[in-house]
């Protein structure tokens, strides 16, 4: 399954942009955030998602050298060199992270030249629903199978990643890339990134996800992201001075004795390592309650987890708190910020009787507050795909 309207876009402005038809065309989606904020680069697990839309790539031959990229939605086009590693201006920002991935797949004996893309995708840009790693997944599916080579899928998602952040200068985990990659239909995600292990999780059938997007743009790399991900590692670094045993990430401490030593070590590094313990531990209670449906308690951990990123990690806003505290008001199950924070989406839990109802009352809410806020359900869907043509 995948958004047939972006890939049969994506086709057609490459037809008609460069008057050949598609030697190989991929797709690859976006992703929800569910639970597991910022624990992929401290080494935890995550529950998300891969979302019903997402970005579709096309690759065909040139006769000149280098790649010449087509971004069809913004009607933009640009030529680079795929074997150096200087970066594209700001101003085609986007390409970087075409390019990120042209250039380290050489790394891996994939390298390609001399060729036409079009991209085109469905995901809102700044949404927080990864559209950065649904481009660098569809492009590096697309590389792969033009240049008839294979690669393991979590090779694909570190290449993805590495030119996010050499290329785009986002320090990122892996969360993005996995949920692009190993989504399923209709199911979530776990992924541990200590063992690089993925399992697919049933989602109770009378449940839905709607995303909130209140429309104010972010950009990770312009956030205190990279920070954020410093503070983590200083926490490692102190809690190794107090803990009885070695840790090697905030992945190995253990919640009571986090609780028991916190005030042991510097007062804002304990705040950011205590979100991220705290998340890891609800991601592995969320497992158990989904499976015994217990939906009002997992529901609650939604909410847990937007309150310590409020309070602990202050990587929420006042439009995404606004969201959630519509969504309390209006008796969602659940709700939190998704992804990186400083903007982007709220995830809402709902049952699906009261789907409707739940959204047109947030929005109501947050249209009162001064928000312009869209709703959509998701539809957790396939990962990234290679598409017969
Ligand atoms: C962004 C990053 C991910 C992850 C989330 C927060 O989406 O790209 O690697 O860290 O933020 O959980």
């Amino acid at each position: 399954m995948y958004d047939l309207k972006t890939v049969q876009l994506a086709n057609n402005s490459h037809q008609s942009k460069f008057s050949s038809c598609a030697d190989v065309q991929s797709y690859a989606p976006g992703r929800i955030e569910i639970l597991g904020n910022h624990t992929d680069y401290n080494l935890g697990t995550t529950l998300s998602a891969a979302i019903n839309c997402g970005t579709s790539m096309v690759l065909s031959k040139s006769k000149s050298n280098g790649v010449n990229l087509f971004a069809a939605d913004l009607n933009k086009s640009i030529h680079f060199d795929p074997t150096n590693n200087e970066k594209i201006s700001e101003e085609y920002n986007w390409a970087n992270y075409v390019k990120g991935v042209f250039y380290l797949l050489q790394y891996h004996d994939i390298k390609v030249n001399n060729v036409n893309c079009t991209f085109s995708g469905s995901i809102p840009m700044g949404a927080g629903l990864s559209s950065s790693a649904a481009l660098e997944v569809a492009t590096a599916y697309a590389i792969i199978s033009y240049a008839k080579k294979s690669l393991d899928p979590i090779d694909i998602a570190k290449i993805a990643q590495k030119a996010e952040q050499d290329f785009a200068g986002c320090n990122c985990g892996l969360l993005d890339q996995f949920s692009s990659i190993f989504g399923v239909n209709s199911g979530l995600v776990y992924s541990d990134f200590r063992t690089l292990k993925v399992k697919n999780i049933k989602i109770p059938s009378d449940i839905r996800f709607i995303m909130i997007n209140p429309d104010i743009k972010h950009s990770l790399a312009d956030s205190p992201y990279n920070s954020r991900r410093v503070s983590c590692e200083k926490a490692v670094v102190e809690l190794n001075k107090i803990l009885p045993y070695d840790i090697k990430s905030l992945r190995d401490v253990d919640w009571k004795d986090f609780r028991e030593n916190k005030d042991k070590i510097d007062s804002e590094l304990a705040k950011r390592a205590e979100h991220v313990i705290a998340e890891i531990h609800r991601v592995e209670q969320s497992l158990f309650l989904l499976e015994e449906q217990k939906l009002e308690d997992f529901g609650k951990l939604l909410y847990d987890s937007h309150e310590t990123s409020r309070l602990a990690f202050e990587n929420s806003c006042p439009e995404l708190d606004i969201v959630v505290n519509a969504a309390i008001e209006s008796d969602a199950l659940g709700a939190r910020l998704s992804g990186g924070g400083w903007g982007g989406s709220v995830v809402v839990l709902a049952r699906e009787n009261e789907t409707d109802v739940i959204s047109k009352k947030m929005i109501k809410k947050c249209i009162e507050k001064g928000l312009n806020p869209t709703a959509e359900i998701i539809i957790p869907s396939d990962g990234a795909q290679i598409i017969t043509l």
